[in-house]
């Protein structure tokens, strides 16, 4: 794989940051995943726009190569020949040589890393048809979920949880209320009107949900943007995610508990359908 560090395009086993990097020793750093279909970038302005977004609320600077973001992914996409995949970015606060908790001046320069990963089959993903099953968990992570930050420490527990339950996902609870997915947006469909949380620090603001609700009401369907409780889920009609890598994923299963006929609904089925063919 070829992959990008700081303004060079390496073989993967020569790229290489420093120990210090304030992404190894602090999680300070911040990333986008964008997806590729038939060659061509997903949505790469909102996740750009995004990027920005996160790291001016951690007043951390943009990269040199920022307004360069978009030729470097389609750089990547053809030196690694991907047609179905996912893009990779990562900015970090840099390394200042030693471990400080306060961050380094601003000669500093930001660590930028991008790869790429090969995902063959990524839109006609037999997972689509099954359906996810997913275990609800308290949301124990902290209170700026808005910002895509590096610290995935908690989601990956919440993968490990739902991998030892047998499911696929868990959907995280604060309040009594879902968050969100551990690296996806949730949602509901109770009668012709789809629910699904409303934005807040609480949750990231996804660049597939933000697509998903407005090829939704172009559709003429309903959209409520509002918490929603693991029982009203377990007795709605439907249930899905939505996430850069999954697109449109149907939930099938909350803690065990069925949901409408316990296979992937309709509306969640033509929302990738339409999701699939209008980003092509
Ligand atoms: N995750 N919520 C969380 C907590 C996420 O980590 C993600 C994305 C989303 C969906 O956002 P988007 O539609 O912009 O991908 C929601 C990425 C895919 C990941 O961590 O791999």
């Amino acid at each position: 794989r070829i992959v990008y560090l700081n303004g060079d395009y390496l073989p993967e086993e020569e790229a290489k940051i420093s120990i210090f990097d304030r992404s190894f020793l602090m999680a300070d750093g911040v990333y986008e995943v964008t997806s590729v279909l038939d060659g061509k970038l997903i949505d790469f302005a909102g996740h750009a726009k995004r990027l920005e977004r996160s790291l001016a609320e951690l007043d951390m600077q943009k990269p040199d190569a920022f307004d360069d973001l978009l030729e470097i992914h389609r750089e990547l996409v053809r030196r690694n020949d991907i047609n179905e995949g996912m893009i990779y970015l990562q900015v970090s606060r840099g390394s200042a040589g030693d471990r400080d908790f306060v961050y380094p001046d601003a000669s500093v320069k930001p660590t930028l890393v991008l790869f790429t990963q090969n995902k063959p089959g990524l839109a006609d993903n037999p997972k689509a048809r099954e359906g996810f099953k997913i275990i609800s968990i308290e949301d124990q992570r902290w209170g700026r979920r808005d910002i895509k930050t590096t610290q995935l420490l908690y989601p990956s527990m919440g993968k490990m949880m739902a991998k030892a339950a047998g499911c696929d996902d868990a959907w995280l609870v604060e309040d009594g209320h879902v968050t969100e997915g551990t690296s996806n947006n949730a949602y509901i469909v109770k009668g012709d009107t789809i629910i699904t949380r409303h934005l807040s620090n609480d949750i990231l603001h996804g660049i597939t949900r933000a697509a998903v609700l407005r090829f939704a009401r172009e559709a003429q369907m309903k959209v409520e943007e509002r918490a929603f409780t693991i029982k009203e889920a377990q007795q709605a009609d439907e249930a899905f995610v939505t996430s850069a890598s999954t697109f449109v994923m149907p939930v099938v299963e909350i803690d065990g508990a069925a949901i409408g006929s316990g296979a992937p609904g309709p509306v969640a089925g033509r929302l990738r359908d339409i999701y699939l063919e209008e980003s092509r």
